[in-house]
């Protein structure tokens, strides 16, 4: 049928007759069923319409009277021809007509899905957390889906998912499963959003949402955010600051390809749409099969950036940071400083300069394995995970032995996932290999990505690690990496290939289970060559990540800063390197906030270098508990200034590190003026005591004059930096 004047009186007619049940709908709003979501601070408010759809009517900061929601639909007169452009969780093909959040084909070939609300039910977890779950239901199909929405209630942070369930006689396509649907309404969005590549992860753009669909998503599978991650901020009616401004943070728990949809509506309103990519995905479910979304995170602040970040900072040290309350090794890394080109005497003398360094931990990196094709660049060997017979012929046990000797903790550096096609498990088994079986094979740094959606993959995988700690007990740390995207996406096992992308990422975490339920502390880095894969469901296994391969510390000031809106710099490896120009001090101090380490030849420092790194580490040890359980504020942001400043504060406000730096290297640049100060107590007396100089070097900063916390935070301080004193660490303490 053709699209003609009739149709199109006949569309404005039902418009307006769906316009006056809306009307009508919402003079009633009052009586009908509404479910908040509450925090501390905030509120979620969905309602079952009369008609049983779920909506939400109003996210944002909480009202004083709840009773009040129910009139929030009510002073807006927005016409929704639809009546479901609100909907918690759109279903497509009914009346739908915007982005959906579901979308799917019955048995009967069907693609028409409408939700209807059944019931709901909240239960307890904890004082702070709760869950509430809702059931969703089609009238007319047997099919269902439950919403969950566990709000953190000290944090403000909600994580919210779904179950889709198939209750039909024959098999139902998901073609698209999103975990939230989320409504705002505001004057005007503003998108803060990520993008980048290896060594320039976390490049910040910012700007106003217009109408229509913008979707920030990936497709790479493996090292998923390696051109984005799935993490952004959203501000409300104009860009949230540091510390103004309404914004929200949100970001998908997935490992692997994402997707999240931001539609102004034709109504001025934000639906945000948000969980794992359906493309290439569609996911077909047998009768009686459930699907489960993974999670998607998001916490609100009326209150500007830095709140936000702090209260997620804190949700992800309290709930989902593996050992997030625990504590961080030092280590020393030889990546840098050999590559692959080692063998035991040489990894013995690195072993006794980690001893000198003063470190925890040596983490031995790329390169110490293989045989048949060694791995002695990255072209071979990946896969073949027993200790190369020329470089240790004594094997892993005798360097973890000889640790112990030393006093020092030793850790090793896998990518369990990979294979080179110069490998013997390529040539053994090419079936557990991602690759199509008729066209060429593409590589990303030579190598090709396992199939994990196969449980022998998984058992191949799991068995890396665990043989590694059965030979080894004593074997501290493990560094896992993933250094390729998918190509060609296929895997010579699945019957249905649309299933791939997702039960890659579900294989993933069936390994990462075992492995954390046979050992469940032992430290480990996610790497992803640099910066290519960070998410709070991988965050859940592992206890850090390596943000980039990027160490040069003016960069990484920016990229650390970036990353800080979103995970605690307890979670963040940062390691001094000889990336950059700046000295070794300036290298370190950057390094400092976060978990420290050294990627350097101890052996070639002179004499005061390695003075000073090892009294750096031993100032570290001392301030490393509030940078890691700390309230962390952002005092001068690099992008607008010559100086950039970030401070950390214990719960007490009562010791606190301040990071200095000089960003901007042009002629007389510096701190001309104070620093203004947060979080302090104003009442409270602080001394600022510039510490981690390089020795013989004296400080210009007077460090036994006593400042109000109300001063410091009105007026603020100033570190005294310039080009020759470029990087400045002070250490607030509260005098009694
Ligand atoms: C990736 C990592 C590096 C290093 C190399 C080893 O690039 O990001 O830190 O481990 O792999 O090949």
């Amino acid at each position: 049928m053709g699209f003609n004047s009739s149709n199109l009186k006949s569309g404005y007619k039902s418009a307006a007759l769906l316009f006056l049940f809306a009307v009508a709908a919402s003079a009633t709003f009052a009586q009908e069923t509404t479910i908040p979501i509450e925090t501390a601070n905030n509120a979620m408010v969905l309602q079952v319409a009369k008609n049983k759809d779920l909506n939400t009517i109003y996210f944002g900061v909480k009202l004083s009277n709840a009773a009040e929601y129910g009139k929030v639909p009510g002073v807006y007169n927005q016409d929704d021809y639809t009546g479901m452009l609100n909907s918690a969780y759109t279903s497509s093909g009914s009346r739908n007509l915007v982005e959906p959040a579901i979308s799917v084909t019955h048995a009967d070939g069907n693609n028409s899905l409408d939700l209807k609300y059944v019931s709901h039910n909240i239960t307890k977890v904890s004082d702070d957390v709760s869950l509430l779950t809702i059931q969703l239901k089609d009238p007319v199909y047997d099919f269902e889906v439950t919403l969950y929405y566990k709000s953190y209630f000290k944090d403000d942070v909600i994580e919210q998912w779904s179950t889709i369930k198939n209750n039909e006689k024959g098999v139902v396509t998901l073609n698209k499963f999103a975990s939230a649907n989320l409504y705002l309404k505001a004057g005007s969005f503003w998108l803060r959003q990520y993008h980048g590549d290896w060594a320039k992860e976390m490049q910040p753009e910012e700007t106003q949402i217009t109408h229509g669909v913008k979707t920030i998503d990936t497709k790479l599978g493996t090292r998923a955010n390696l051109f984005e991650p799935s993490v952004f901020m959203v501000s409300l009616d104009k860009p949230a600051t540091e510390d103004e401004g309404t914004v929200l943070y949100g970001g998908v728990e997935w490992s692997g390809n994402f997707r999240e949809d931001f539609e102004l509506d034709p109504t001025d309103n934000l639906r945000i749409i948000a969980g794992a990519n359906n493309y290439a995905s569609a996911y077909t479910l047998k009768t009686g099969e459930d699907f489960k979304t993974p999670a998607v995170w998001y916490t609100l602040s009326d209150k500007g950036r830095g709140d936000a970040s702090r209260k997620l900072q804190s949700w992800a040290r309290n709930y989902k940071l593996l050992d997030g309350k625990g504590t961080r090794m030092t280590l020393l890394n030889n990546w840098e400083s050999t590559y692959f080109d080692f063998n035991e005497q040489k990894l013995s003398e690195l072993l006794k300069d980690t001893k000198k360094l003063g470190v925890d931990l040596f983490l031995l990196d790329d390169g110490w394995f293989a045989n048949k094709y060694p791995r002695n660049g990255d072209h071979a060997g990946l896969g073949d995970w027993q200790e190369n017979k020329s470089k240790l012929p004594n094997g892993i046990a005798a360097l973890v032995k000889e640790s112990q000797t030393d006093g020092v903790k030793f850790g090793i550096w896998i990518e369990p996932e990979m294979v080179n096609p110069k490998s013997i498990l390529y040539e053994k088994h090419p079936d557990w290999v991602v690759k199509q079986p008729k066209r060429d094979e593409y590589y990303f740094r030579n190598q090709l990505v396992l199939d994990l959606t196969n449980p022998k993959v998984q058992d191949f995988v799991f068995n890396i690690v665990d043989s590694l700690f059965v030979k080894n007990p004593g074997l501290a740390f493990i560094k896992w990496d993933c250094n390729a995207v998918i190509y060609n996406a296929y895997s010579a096992r699945l019957k249905d290939q649309s299933h791939f992308y997702v039960d890659y990422v579900r294989g993933l975490y069936k390994v990462l289970e075992r492995i954390r339920a046979k050992y469940p502390v032992v430290p480990m880095m996610l790497c992803s060559g640099g910066g290519g894969r960070v998410d709070y469901a991988a965050l859940q296994y592992f206890t850090e990540f390596w943000p980039s391969d990027n160490t040069d510390p003016i960069e990484r000031i920016f990229i650390q800063w970036e990353y800080s809106y979103f995970y605690p710099a307890m979670a963040s490896a940062n390691h001094v390197t000889d990336w950059g120009k700046q000295p070794l001090k300036f290298r370190t101090d950057v390094a400092m906030m976060g978990r420290l380490g050294f990627d350097i030849v101890v052996s070639k420092l002179s004499g005061s270098d390695l003075q000073f790194a090892q009294d750096a580490v031993k100032t570290y040890n001392s301030v490393k508990q509030t940078i890691w359980q700390g309230d962390q504020y952002r005092l001068s942001d690099p992008r607008e200034k010559n100086v950039a400043s970030i401070m950390y504060l214990d719960a007490a406000k009562a010791n606190g590190v301040m990071f200095n730096y000089l960003v901007n290297y042009r002629y007389d640049q510096g701190s001309k003026t104070p620093i203004r100060l947060k979080g302090l107590d104003p009442k409270k007396n602080y001394k600022l005591k510039e510490i981690n100089l390089y020795p013989g070097a004296s400080s210009s900063i007077d460090g036994e004059k006593t400042y109000q916390g109300d001063f410091l935070m009105k007026v603020g301080f100033n570190p005294q930096v310039n080009t020759g004193r470029s990087s400045v660490v002070l250490q607030i303490s509260e005098i009694n």
